[in-house]
């Protein structure tokens, strides 16, 4: 067995290693040498840490072998098992995976995504209007983190009208770090537009799931609510990756004066602040059987931890991982996972940040960062937690 240990590895479950970017410096040794690790720490279950870009994809490619049911996030004991294990279409396997994620796709498509872009639009001039007006105000709330929160409100079918309502209980909710069932106005409210679709489908999300079977039965009013939840959780991680995103064009003034004079980069532009953002920190599995990888045991039940954000910075994939490049060609990044369960939201993200790009480019006429960026205390999720900033408009 080779280096099933690496002492310094049990540094990544500490949240202030992520904060201070030392988790760089601990995955990189990882990647050279220590490419699975086991870890033992007190009130977690035993796991391995997987660092290299080629081993998060293939476990990612393979849900036989690495079960999503148990939970795709590591949890302390103390926080018990997630309410969605087996319900939801993250923390589901094939076959069941494959109904879920049928009866949901078809509104995630890239139709669907041209057919929202002009709300999307119309969204990104409204928060980046009140950003401005309102002086300094703080990039990662009052910009990313809205949009995210009204991209996925109107992709559950949220009407214009509750739409303000609705996302400050979205932010409010998983501000807390809370299940979103916990929060009682936004689960109330969510039960009530249920009702409401129960009675009168329309195009969204939520009728989706309403109307959808899985082995020829209609999904429970639980398994509803907790893939309402799974879709809402998603708005994290998409401002997360918005805000790294603007970080970066601000820390990198001739990548931002390159996007600005060559709009033909957009495309390569989103890909790269995906790949330079991972705001999905990890993605975790569970070993449906043992097996070996890389001379090490892995054994049946045990957790697995795929470090998103060290595959994205791998040398053996990445020529120079550590520059951001918005003109990054080939960029196979994994910020938005791999295989069946990749991000059933990333066409629709895509659309927003090059929606976002395009309009600081035709309608800022100059922005700047005020203060220091704070960064997130977080070993599941990556990002800014603070970006003061002003901007003024054309
Ligand atoms: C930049 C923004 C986003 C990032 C970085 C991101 C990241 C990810 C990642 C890494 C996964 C794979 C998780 C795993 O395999 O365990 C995933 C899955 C998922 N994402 Fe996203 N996501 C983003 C945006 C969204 C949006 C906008 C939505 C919803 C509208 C969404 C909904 C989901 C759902 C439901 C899954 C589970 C899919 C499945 O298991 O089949 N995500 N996302």
């Amino acid at each position: 067995m080779t280096h099933s240990s690496y002492a310094a590895a049990d540094a990544l479950l500490d949240p202030l290693t992520h904060a201070d970017g030392s988790a760089d410096d601990v995955w990189r040794e990882m990647r050279d040498r220590h490419p699975w690790v086991r870890h033992e720490p007190d009130g977690y279950p035993a796991f391995w840490s997987v660092t290299r870009y080629q081993d998060v994809r293939s476990v990612y490619a393979d849900p036989e072998r690495f079960s999503s049911a148990g939970g795709v996030l590591l949890r302390a004991y103390v926080n018990g098992e997630d309410p969605g294990a087996g319900l939801t279409l993250a923390l589901t396997d094939p076959p069941r995976h494959s109904s879920l994620r049928t009866i949901l796709a078809p509104h995630f498509n890239e139709r669907n995504a041209r057919a929202l872009a002009d709300r999307l639009r119309a969204d990104v001039r409204d928060v980046l209007f009140r950003a401005a007006e309102s002086g300094e105000f703080d990039f990662v709330h009052d910009v990313a983190g809205r949009l995210s929160s009204l991209l996925i409100a109107r992709l559950l079918g949220v009407p214009d009208a509750d739409l303000d309502t609705a996302v400050r209980w979205i932010e409010e909710a998983f501000a807390a770090a809370k299940p979103m069932t916990s929060h009682v106005p936004l689960t109330r409210y969510v039960i009530d537009l249920m009702e409401q679709r129960d009675k009168g489908p329309s195009d969204d999300a939520i009728s989706l799931l309403l109307e959808g079977e899985v082995d020829e039965e209609l999904l429970t009013e639980t398994e509803v609510l907790l893939n309402c939840e799974n879709l809402l959780g998603a708005s994290e991680n998409a401002g997360l990756s918005l805000a790294a995103g603007m970080a970066a064009l601000v820390a990198h003034p001739e990548q931002w004066h390159d996007l600005r004079e060559h709009p033909e980069i957009q495309a390569s532009a989103v890909e790269e602040i995906l790949r330079w953002g991972s705001s999905a920190t990890h993605s975790m599995r569970t070993a449906t059987s043992d097996m070996e990888r890389e001379g090490c045991r892995i054994r049946k039940g045990e957790r697995v931890v795929l470090w998103v954000r060290s595959a994205n910075r791998d040398e053996r994939e990445f020529e120079g991982p550590e520059k951001f490049d918005l003109r990054r060609k080939p960029n196979r990044h994994l910020a938005l996972g791999f295989g069946p369960h990749v991000c059933i939201g990333q066409i629709m993200a895509r659309h927003q940040s090059r929606i976002l790009l395009e309009e600081l480019v035709t309608s800022v006429a100059a922005f700047e960062q005020t203060g220091p960026v704070t960064p997130l205390a977080s070993i599941a999720v990556n990002g800014p937690a603070r970006l003061p900033m002003r901007l003024a408009l054309r």
